[in-house]
């Protein structure tokens, strides 16, 4: 829980502006202290009053506004002694340049100037593209990336202004998700993670296919949880499975194609854990016509084949460490324990797929963390919550140097 996380959102003049209203709601959401601060010119698109009755505090407009002093008689300087982070969005080219340069000619732009060291700075450029691409919006989105500010890249697509092009401040969950990051203390910075989520489809013609009921949230769930402590993470996913807003990820459709995608990123960037969440199929059509089958009057038989075993591929070239998945009817801990042992797995995490509610699609789960050295049982919870306390395993297993 972040009860006590506070973050300062400086809104400045730019048509995104609206959109920080969704924005605040997800901070509230997730229980951040939210405090507003806008220019004179973000006044002009939107008003105080939205993000006050959002935000639940008060929002800052006038560096010498007296009558009502609420954060402290200097705010600048209390603002920044008191957040936790600091994000800018929509940042126009105006503060973006103010800020580079080390203006404080207004309460936002004295409040960045007074930001401490060690306070995250998240800055989110949103304009037209040709201010975008200006040399000079350039440059002094470089001087602050040097200076330690993180940015996150507009979007590319239609521009307000009717053009298309680089520009558009990036989705609200995206612009939350990094905050999250940046303020996580990042317990998995520096290690490289790969993830590979959802259903494989395999091909009996160019019509049909086989395939299973994974939808990757938990994938998803894991990989995203991993990104948010700081790892750099791959998503390697079926072709149907949830997309990420965040984490990178590559689309695969069969069995073969993931064991290919999982091999090639191993040798060519290395990692340090593989979390094998995808529901891989174990059997594919031993032949895949290339011509639709035509519908004949009788059944049809289909002659099936093994598909590769990808976490054995795996250990017969790296030395990885390898968290598996398991989803049984039966004997759920004794089938996943004799998984762990046969493929030299580090941790399993056992599904029962007879629980009613939860398992494949749902949000939710109930599941067990299998060891060499223990069982752990997680009552039913999200598959966010499950993610958490996996990553919380995987801290551990990095601690333990395995
Ligand atoms: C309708 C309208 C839309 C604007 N949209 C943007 C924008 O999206 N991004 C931007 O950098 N500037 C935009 N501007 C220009 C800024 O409002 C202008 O540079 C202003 O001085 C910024 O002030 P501030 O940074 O103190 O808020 C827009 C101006 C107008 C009139």
């Amino acid at each position: 829980m972040n009860e006590k996380k506070s973050v300062l959102i400086g809104i400045t003049g730019g048509i995104a502006a609206y959109k920080i209203a969704t924005l605040v709601r997800l901070f509230k959401k997730a229980h951040w202290n939210v405090i507003v601060a806008m220019t004179k010119n973000a006044m002009e698109f939107i008003t105080p009053l939205t993000f006050e009755t959002l935000s639940g505090n008060p929002v800052i407009t006038d560096s010498f506004e007296r009558s009502l002093p609420v954060y402290g008689s200097m705010e600048h300087i209390s603002l920044a002694d008191s957040i936790d982070v600091f994000v800018c969005a929509p940042a126009t080219g105006n503060i973006i340049a103010k800020a580079a340069a080390g203006l404080a000619d207004d309460i936002l732009s004295t409040t960045i100037l007074a930001l401490k060291k060690e306070t995250p700075k998240i800055i989110c450029p949103a304009m037209n593209v040709r201010m975008y691409e200006n040399p000079a919006t350039r440059d002094n989105l470089e001087t602050l990336k040097k200076r330690g500010f993180i940015i996150i890249e507009p979007d590319a697509g239609e521009l307000a202004c009717g053009v298309e092009g680089k520009g558009r401040l990036p989705r609200e969950e995206v612009i939350f998700a990094v905050t999250e990051r940046e303020t996580s203390g990042k317990a998995l910075s520096g290690k490289k993670i790969i993830v590979t989520s959802g259903a494989t489809v395999e091909s009996i013609d160019p019509v049909r296919y086989i395939t299973n009921h994974s939808s990757g949230k938990m994938g998803l769930a894991v990989a995203e949880e991993c990104w948010r402590l700081g790892a750099d993470v791959l998503l390697i996913s079926g072709r149907d499975a949830v997309p990420s807003l965040t984490v990178p990820q590559e689309r695969v459709t069969g069995a073969s194609e993931m064991k290919e995608a999982v091999l090639r990123r191993l040798k060519e960037k290395g990692a340090d854990l593989v979390v094998m969440t995808a529901a891989v199929a174990d059997y594919t059509p031993e032949k895949t016509e290339s011509r639709k089958i035509k519908k004949g009057e009788g059944g049809l038989t289909l002659s099936l084949k093994r598909t590769p075993d990808i976490i054995s591929e795996i250990k017969k070239t790296s030395q990885v460490p390898v968290i598996g998945f398991a989803a049984e009817s039966d004997n759920v801990v004794e089938y996943a324990r004799e998984k762990l042992k046969k493929k030299g797995l580090s941790l399993i995490v056992a599904n029962d797929i007879t629980q009613k509610e939860g398992g494949f699609r749902s949000d939710f789960n109930h599941c067990y963390f299998v060891s060499m050295e223990e069982t752990r049982e997680l009552k039913r919870m999200s598959k966010r919550d499950i993610a958490g306390h996996l990553a919380g395993e995987i801290v551990l297993l990095f601690n333990r140097g395995r």
